[in-house]
C-alpha cells in the first residue's frame, strides 16, 4: 500500500527543551548563541508539540494520512548522549506512537534529525568515530521500547545537509566552519547508520531506511568545464551518501583531494541491506566550473521558474528526473523509494501556491518510471525552520506562535480531498 504522510522533526516542533529530564542538544546551544538564527529565534517552545501532540495527531487524522514521519530527540532519551537512559523521554514517544495507532496512522520515526546531544558534541560530535557507536547504542534503546509498535524506521535525516551546514559552513548547529575538513562527518554518520541498522534489525525492525537529501544537478552549459564541475557536485551531494549505502563503495573523491577515515570492515557495515531509500526533494541545483575558488564547482541561480517565499525555484519535473536517475544509476541495488520530504514555504492561510506546488510534485512523482512507495509532505505544521527561525512557513497547518493556535490552511483541505479520492480510487 502506498504510504501518504506528513513529516516533522523533534527540535523543529517539540519545544519543552528542559522538561522531563531532556538534556541540551547542539541546536539549543547554537540557537541561544547571538546572531546564529534570524531574530535570535530558538526551539525552546516551537509548536509546543510535546504538550499538544494529541491535537496534532487529531489534525493528521482529519487530513486522512496513513503515516507520520517524526523524529526522536536523542537528548530526550539519553540526556548526555550515552549511558543513562531517561525513561520519561521515552515515555513521550510511547504516548505519541500509541496515539497514532489509535487513529490508524503508521508511525515512521527518524532517529537523528540533527539534534545531537551537546555532551557528544563536546567530545567531537560527528567528527569523532565513537559517535557512530553511541548512535547505534541509542538506536537499540529506542527500538527496545518501541519496536513492538513501530515497524518502519529511518536512521539519519539528510546527513549531507548536516555535514555541510553544521560542520563545513557553520550555518547550522554545531556551527563549525571546517570546509572540506568536515568530510569525516560523512563517514561517521554513514557508519552510525550501518551500526544502527544492525541494532534495529536485532530488535526486530521490519523496514529500515536512510533519508538523503537529493538534487538533480544541472550543468550551466555543456562545456567540459561545467560538466566536470556538475559531476564533482553530484559526487558530493548525491553519491557520497547514496553509493556507500547502496553499493558498498564511496565515489571517487579525488576532485576534493581528501581521504575519508575508512577502516577495514566499515563499508560492509554501511552497506547493510535496506528496505527503502528515503529521498527528500526540494529543488534542482545548477552548477558551473567558472569559479576558480577552493571548490571544484560554483552555484548558479536557476531562473524561469516560480519561487517560494524562501526563494527556492519550483521545479516539479526535477522530482521525476531525480527518481528516474536514481533508478537508472543504481538499478537492482535500489530498494523502493519513499519521498520522505517534499514541500515549500509560503505565507498565508489561502496558500494556493502550496497547492500548486504539491499537486505538481505529486503528479511528477506518479509519472516517474520508478518504484516509489510513499510521499510525505514537509510539513504538518509551520515550525522552527533552523537558521530561518519561524520566518519560513512550510506547514499545511498554520501555527500562531503567540497563542499556539493551529489553523488548517487551504492546502490542508486540498490534501485531505486528494487523499479521499485516493482511497476511493481502485
Ligand atoms: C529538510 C530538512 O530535513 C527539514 O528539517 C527542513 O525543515 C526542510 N528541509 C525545509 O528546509
Amino acid at each position: 500500500m502506498f504510504l501518504w504522510g506528513t513529516a516533522t522533526a523533534s527540535y523543529q516542533i517539540e519545544g519543552a527543551v528542559a522538561e522531563d529530564g531532556r538534556g541540551p542538544s547542539v541546536w539549543d546551544t547554537f540557537s541561544h548563541t547571538p546572531h546564529k538564527t534570524r531574530d535570535g529565534h530558538t526551539g525552546d517552545v516551537a509548536c509546543d508539540h510535546y504538550h499538544r501532540y494529541a491535537e496534532d495527531v487529531a489534525l493528521m487524522a482529519g487530513l486522512g494520512v496513513g503515516a507520520y514521519r517524526f523524529s526522536i530527540s536523542w537528548p530526550r532519551v539519553l540526556p548526555t548522549g550515552r549511558g543513562r537512559v531517561n525513561q520519561a523521554g521515552l515515555d513521550f514517544y510511547d504516548r505519541l506512537v500509541d496515539a497514532l495507532h489509535e487513529k490508524g496512522i503508521t508511525p515512521v520515526p527518524t532517529l537523528f534529525h540533527w539534534d545531537l546531544p551537546q555532551a557528544l558534541e563536546d567530545e567531537g560530535g560527528w567528527l569523532d568515530r565513537d559517535t557512530s557507536r553511541y548512535f547505534a547504542d541509542y538506536a537499540a534503546v529506542v527500538a527496545d521500547r518501541l519496536a513492538d509498535r513501530v515497524s518502519m524506521w529511518i536512521t539519519l535525516n539528510e546527513p549531507f545537509v548536516h555535514m555541510v551546514y553544521g560542520y563545513a559552513l557553520g550555518m547550522h548547529a554545531p556551527g563549525r566552519t571546517l570546509m572540506l575538513g568536515a568530510l569525516p562527518v560523512a563517514h561517521h554518520q554513514l557508519l552510525g547508520h550501518g551500526l544502527a541498522t544492525q541494532a534495529l534489525r536485532a530488535a526486530g525492525a521490519r523496514d529500515v531506511l536512510i533519508t538523503n537529501n537529493c538534487t538533480p544537478v544541472w550543468p550551466a552549459s555543456d562545456s567540459e568545464q561545467d560538466l566536470a564541475a556538475a559531476e564533482a557536485y553530484d559526487i558530493l551531494h548525491n553519491r557520497l551518501f547514496n553509493d556507500p549505502v547502496l553499493t558498498g563503495a564511496y565515489p571517487d573523491l579525488s576532485a576534493y583531494g581528501v581521504e575519508l577515515p575508512v577502516k577495514s570492515g566499515d563499508l560492509e557495515t554501511i552497506a547493510q541491506p535496506l528496505d527503502g531509500l528515503g529521498v527528500n526533494y526540494y529543488m534542482p541545483t545548477r552548477i558551473s566550473g567558472a569559479g576558480g575558488g577552493d571548490l571544484p564547482f560554483e552555484f548558479e541561480p536557476i531562473s524561469g521558474y516560480p519561487m517560494t517565499a524562501f526563494g527556492w525555484p519550483v521545479v516539479p519535473g526535477g522530482l521525476r528526473e531525480l527518481l528516474e536517475s536514481l533508478t537508472v544509476r543504481y538499478g537492482d541495488a535500489l530498494p523502493p523509494v519513499y519521498v520522505t520530504e517534499n514541500g515549500c514555504s509560503y505565507d498565508g492561510l489561502d496558500d494556493q501556491e502550496r497547492i500548486a506546488y504539491l499537486d505538481g510534485h505529486i503528479r511528477a512523482m506518479r509519472e516517474a518510471d520508478a518504484d516509489v512507495r510513499g510521499y510525505f509532505v514537509w510539513s504538518l505544521l509551520d515550525n522552527f525552520e533552523w537558521a530561518e527561525g519561524y520566518h519560513q512557513r512550510f506547514g499545511l497547518v498554520h501555527v500562531d506562535f503567540q497563542t499556539q493556535r493551529r489553523t488548517p490552511k487551504a492546502s490542508y483541505h486540498w490534501f485531505a480531498d486528494y487523499l479521499k479520492d485516493q482511497s476511493t480510487d481502485t
